[in-house]
């Protein structure tokens, strides 16, 4: 009897607690949508379903998510969310982001980070479906072909490749700012892959150091071994009236280079990269590798490599 009772007492006060912090509320503030992506309506269906409830200020709560406490952890997702992305003001990114931004979008999306998952867990509407994804891919593609080179950039490629002397690079490169040295050598490692990236029209080939391509054979890919070093190196994508395609200006060659225990505090990954002809190393401060580590986040259980064993596996 005396037991039962104490039981009802515990209840009750856990109910009134529970009733109370009904009254703690986070403040959700939704200003108007200042500029949202002028993009097809397919493409706008698809983030509002899966995206806008935390990157816009068009948020629509589940009657659960209004409910303390749950309502306090669903008010910092979106905060949180719309420091990085908010579709409420994409009048605020720069023209040349916003489509980039895009990009990011589709990667995140295709590599399931986003919507985040235990979102989906309890927002099954909110689930991104292949063909959802086929429609982002569909818009980026006609992005890229608007992005089609014109006869300067097809000048300057052409003025670049006569005065750059490949064999010459290497010397007189200053180092990254984590203190990486640049890699000459990697024109002859062996290409592993080619890429384009739709939004900015950039083709990419990829190229991998003999322990990579080793590695690769011998299927020992995650973790990759020490030692393992790719190059990404990124050229303007030029197509010609018949449709062929060409590399155009050279903008850029990237480095990972795998050393477990060197590169411990940055995913056991050393990355650096040097823009331009001048090879000039990228980064204000040894800061910038936080920017790789982030956008390769997605492929942590693939060893923060993309590419492969995607592409080789058959080899
Ligand atoms: C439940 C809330 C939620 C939903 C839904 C959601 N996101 Fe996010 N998103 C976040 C949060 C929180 C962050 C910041 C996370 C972080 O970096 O810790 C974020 C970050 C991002 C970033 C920046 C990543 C980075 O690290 O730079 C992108 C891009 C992104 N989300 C895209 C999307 C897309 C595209 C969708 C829809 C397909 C989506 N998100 C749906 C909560 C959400
Ligand atoms: C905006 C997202 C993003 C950022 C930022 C980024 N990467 Fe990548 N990286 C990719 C994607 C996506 C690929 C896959 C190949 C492709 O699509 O071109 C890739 C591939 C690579 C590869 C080839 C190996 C692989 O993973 O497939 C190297 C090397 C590389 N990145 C180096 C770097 C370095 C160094 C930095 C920082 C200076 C960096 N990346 C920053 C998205 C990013």
């Amino acid at each position: 009897m005396k037991r039962n009772r104490t039981w009802k007492t515990v209840l009750g006060i856990l109910l009134i607690a529970f009733i109370g912090i009904q009254f703690i509320r986070p403040h959700i503030p939704n200003p108007p949508a200042t500029g949202r992506p002028d993009v097809p309506a397919d493409v706008e269906a698809v983030l509002r379903k899966a995206c806008y409830d935390c990157h816009s200020n068009e948020v629509h709560l589940a009657w659960f998510d209004q409910i303390s406490p749950a309502i306090w952890l669903v008010a910092n997702d979106i905060r949180d969310a719309r420091k990085v992305l908010n579709f409420s003001a994409w009048d605020s990114l720069p023209k040349d982001q916003q489509n980039a931004k895009l990009f990011e979008c589709l990667n995140q999306a295709t590599f399931k980070e986003m919507p985040l998952p235990q979102y989906v867990m309890l927002h099954p509407s909110a689930r991104l479906t292949n063909e959802d994804l086929a429609v982002l891919n569909r818009y980026l593609s006609t992005q890229f072909i608007s992005a089609r080179p014109d006869s300067h950039k097809v000048a300057v490629a052409n003025a670049q490749y006569a005065a750059w002397q490949p064999s010459e690079t290497g010397k007189n490169i200053p180092p990254a700012p984590n203190g990486i040295a640049f890699l000459p050598e990697y024109k002859n490692w062996e290409p592993i892959s080619t890429t384009q990236r739709l939004d900015n029209g950039t083709m990419r080939i990829i190229t991998g150091n003999d322990v990579a391509v080793k590695a690769i054979r011998e299927g020992h890919t995650n973790p990759w071994p020490d030692g393992a070093t790719f190059a990404k190196i990124a050229w303007d994508e030029l197509v010609d009236s018949a449709g062929n395609i060409t590399t155009g200006e050279f903008k850029q060659v990237e480095f990972m280079i795998k050393d477990s225990r060197k590169y411990a505090a940055t995913k056991g990954w050393g990355w650096a990269r040097w823009k331009g002809m001048q090879l000039k190393p990228y980064g204000k401060n040894e800061l910038f590798t936080m920017e790789c580590v982030n956008c390769h986040q997605p492929m942590k259980d693939n060893d923060f490599v993309f590419t492969t064993p995607l592409q080789l596996s058959n080899k």
